[in-house]
């Protein structure tokens, strides 16, 4: 398939350029960086995350370190933990794996955390930089979906660009994100859009980020089209021994047909996600140690 944006390679060639970069730093006395990745609960899908997470920080040379937290912690026993990750100065940053139990409020836990520290790019001064000149922590799913479509050349100078999902750290960060670019008319659906394939049909670039598989098909895309697919879904197949396998929200087999480039999931945005965790972690130490 030569129409395949492939995730996976990008990613890879990221993390060599931030592995010599790290390797540099510490060549010149410094420590390495350093995170915390908190991950409440054994929610099924956030450990595999979580591991695939710690092994891109190990593979660059981040430290980073697992802290497990019991599912029926309680807010304030939480808020007491980021706030001392928060004061800790040999941390570069930190994230809160989501989803979280129903009795922890996610917005009061992403808004306690230090803006500088969080490397998710999930608070209101990160995400509210994507519309200032002077950018902060991007959020890591958008940073990931920008970086593909420059390293890929898509072109969305006076192109329309279709954003499937509206929420606020992935699809409508991406939104403004793509709409910061000033070249492409972006156009942002939610779950009451009407008619999805009146706005899809005659986009120029997709990204899907709703969760929901199959939602885009091969009628409702034009010929030539490019397709960034954020969604991740767990879907039943008896073929795996696992009993599970991964889709996003693309009907890959037959709108890859009409596609000039599309990404797959697995193997797509994913390790962009998490490579943009590290970009994101080397912005916070160069700052700090001035390389
Ligand atoms: N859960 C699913 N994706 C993410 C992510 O990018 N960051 C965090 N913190 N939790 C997630």
């Amino acid at each position: 398939m030569n129409n395949l944006i492939d995730g996976k390679k990008v990613a890879s060639e990221i993390k060599d350029e931030i592995t010599q970069k790290i390797s540099y730093s510490i060549s010149k006395g410094n420590r390495a960086p350093s995170i915390k990745i908190i991950l409440v609960g054994g929610h099924g899908p956030s450990k595999i995350y979580v591991n695939a997470k710690l092994k891109a920080c190990e593979s660059v040379g981040i430290d980073a370190e697992l802290l497990s937290l019991n599912d029926n912690i309680n807010q304030d026993e939480l808020s007491g933990i980021i706030k001392k990750l928060n004061s800790d100065d040999n941390l570069d940053g930190f994230i809160v794996q989501l989803p979280l139990p129903d009795q922890i409020s996610v917005q009061k836990v992403i808004e306690l955390i230090d803006p500088s520290k969080d490397i998710d790019g999930f608070t209101n001064d990160n995400i509210g930089s994507i519309t200032s000149k002077k950018k902060k922590l991007m959020p890591a799913t958008g940073l990931g979906v920008m970086t593909l479509i420059e390293r890929y050349n898509i072109d969305i100078d006076s192109k329309k660009c279709v954003v499937l999902g509206a929420s606020r750290n992935v699809g409508g960060a991406i939104a403004q994100m793509l709409v910061e670019r000033e070249d492409a008319t972006v156009i942002v659906c939610n779950s009451k859009t009407k008619n999805l394939k009146s706005l899809t049909i005659d986009a120029d670039l997709i990204v899907s980020a709703v969760g929901i598989p199959n939602l885009v098909t091969s009628d409702m895309v034009k010929k030539g089209v490019a397709i960034i697919d954020v969604g991740i879904s767990r879907v039943k197949d008896s073929s795996k021994k696992s009993g599970y396998k991964i889709v996003g929200d693309v009907d890959f087999e037959n709108v890859s047909k009409k596609a000039s480039l599309i990404s797959p999931v697995p193997g797509g945005v994913g390790p962009m996600t998490i490579v943009s965790l590290l970009k994101n972690t080397l912005k916070v130490y160069c700052d700090k140690f001035k390389i």
